[in-house]
């Protein structure tokens, strides 16, 4: 990976930063992610959108990928937006002082103290998943005396998660208006006539990890097709098309991504060749990756604790951290590979099953993983884990969080403070009666 290195002590490095040096300055399990990588990554995209469609769109940062006050900062000076999903999400980037302008608000069940919070903070977009949503929208910008601008998520019926990918496969998606049946036309017309919101764009997002370019062109052709639908039947220009976020990366040698850049060339052609074909002016285009900004420019450091050689069934590798702060291999049996950070360039001989320390059989950070021979005390580096990791982290066996750092030029910066047991306490309460 580019953000990694065997330095001449032959132990990793990321960030300019020794990985040993790293572990006995902040401790294990430690998520450690490369700043220049990441805003490498933004710029890609950037860079992108701003040559395929003459900087007519916008990149936003999906953010549940990995969301923090320092990496909202990152985004903001990279001139991204933000996608969020949440309050929580929503308020780390107000507190963060990210432009509300520039903040997308998702999600299919938003509560109605979550939409007050983006309304009152004026962000950008309010992505509208339902009819209850949209009538909750424009009461709540009625009684603020405002106008709030919409796009609405839509299902454009591509599953792209199939091997052939298929049309009408995601219609039962609990995200969004389906096309098919008619649902999307009828709240985007009743929308129309409601007086306190502004119908601006569409949006879909068609899955995660995806590796083809077909689906995300099939899925602008469907968008596209439908905006020219909307004007014909409404009479309404639709302004802005976001076609989400997806793109594949490597994790293993096995996965073969495509090149971010090459994502966004290969979609704009098909965009401007169906707006010239209906007759449609080009949208502003928005895209919002997450993964793929974040995941390659982050790794994770554990101490190897127990081993266990089962002769003829299996080694385990135990580390001091494991689903509480990477519940992917247990959530979607993800395959990552690791590197002996204290002694990096060893050979690869051997394949073990790498087990976590919480109770449960199945905290695995993957199994038939090749490493070099391991002791107790070694540190392992998890690569390209810096999407999906902390941000679905979680407190399972009253385990504390690890700290993340940001490395750079050969400093690291703390960016979440490793939690305590105090922390794990913190909410508790012992009721006097009891
Ligand atoms: N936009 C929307 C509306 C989304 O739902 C998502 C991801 C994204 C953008 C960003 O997608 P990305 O570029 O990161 O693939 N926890 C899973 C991934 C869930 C993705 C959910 N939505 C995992 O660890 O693989």
């Amino acid at each position: 990976s580019k953000a990694l290195k065997v330095n001449s002590k032959n132990h990793l490095e990321i960030g300019g930063c020794d990985c040993v040096d790293l572990v006995n300055n902040f401790g294990t399990p430690l998520y450690v992610m490369d700043e220049s990588l990441i805003r490498e990554n933004c710029r890609i995209y950037k860079n992108a959108l701003d040559k395929y469609y003459n900087g007519n769109g916008l990149v936003l940062y999906a953010s549940k990928a990995f969301c923090t006050m320092a990496m909202c900062k990152i985004v903001q000076q990279e001139g991204l937006g933000l996608d969020v999903v949440s309050g929580g999400e929503l308020y780390t980037a107000i507190k963060a002082g990210f432009p509300m302008e520039k903040v997308y608000f998702h999600g299919n069940n938003k509560t109605i103290d979550e939409l007050e919070l983006a309304i009152d903070n004026n962000v950008r977009r309010i992505v509208v998943d339902n009819r209850q949503e949209l009538l909750h929208v424009n009461r709540i910008a009625a009684e603020k005396g405002k106008t709030v601008n919409i796009s609405f998520r839509i299902k454009p019926g591509i599953d792209a998660h199939t091997h052939d990918f298929i049309r009408t496969g995601q219609i039962d998606s609990k995200f969004g208006v389906a096309l098919e049946n008619g649902e999307a036309m009828e709240i985007i017309g009743e929308a129309v006539k409601l007086s306190n919101v502004k119908v601006v764009g569409l949006h879909c997002h068609i899955g995660s990890q995806i590796f083809e370019l077909a689906p995300f062109e099939e899925a602008a052709r469907v968008m596209l097709t439908f905006i020219a639908k909307i004007k014909e039947e409404l009479g309404i220009e639709i302004e802005e098309l976001n076609l989400g976020g997806g793109f594949g990366i490597k994790y293993t040698q096995d996965d073969d991504p495509i090149e971010y850049d090459r994502y966004i060339k290969s979609v704009s052609e098909v965009v401007k060749s169906v707006c010239e074909d209906k007759g449609i002016k080009l949208p502003f285009i928005v895209i919002e990756p997450g993964r793929s900004i974040v995941a390659s420019a982050g790794i994770t450091l554990y101490r190897i604790g127990t081993i266990k050689d089962i002769k003829g069934v299996r080694k385990y590798i135990a580390v001091d951290g494991g689903m509480t702060d990477n519940p992917r291999y247990a959530l979607y049996q993800s395959k990552y590979e690791g590197v002996i950070a204290n002694k990096a360039d060893a050979a690869k001989t051997e394949k073990v099953t790498i087990a976590g320390k919480c109770c449960e059989s199945g905290d695995l950070l993957g199994k038939d993983v090749l490493l070099p021979e391991a002791e107790e005390g070694d540190i392992l580096a998890i690569l390209a884990t810096g999407a999906y990791n902390y941000s679905m982290s979680s407190n399972y066996n009253r385990i504390p969080r690890p700290a993340v750092v940001l490395v750079k030029d050969g400093k690291a910066r703390v960016i979440v403070k490793r939690e305590d047991y105090n922390d794990i306490i913190r909410n508790d309460i012992i009721p006097e009666d009891l």
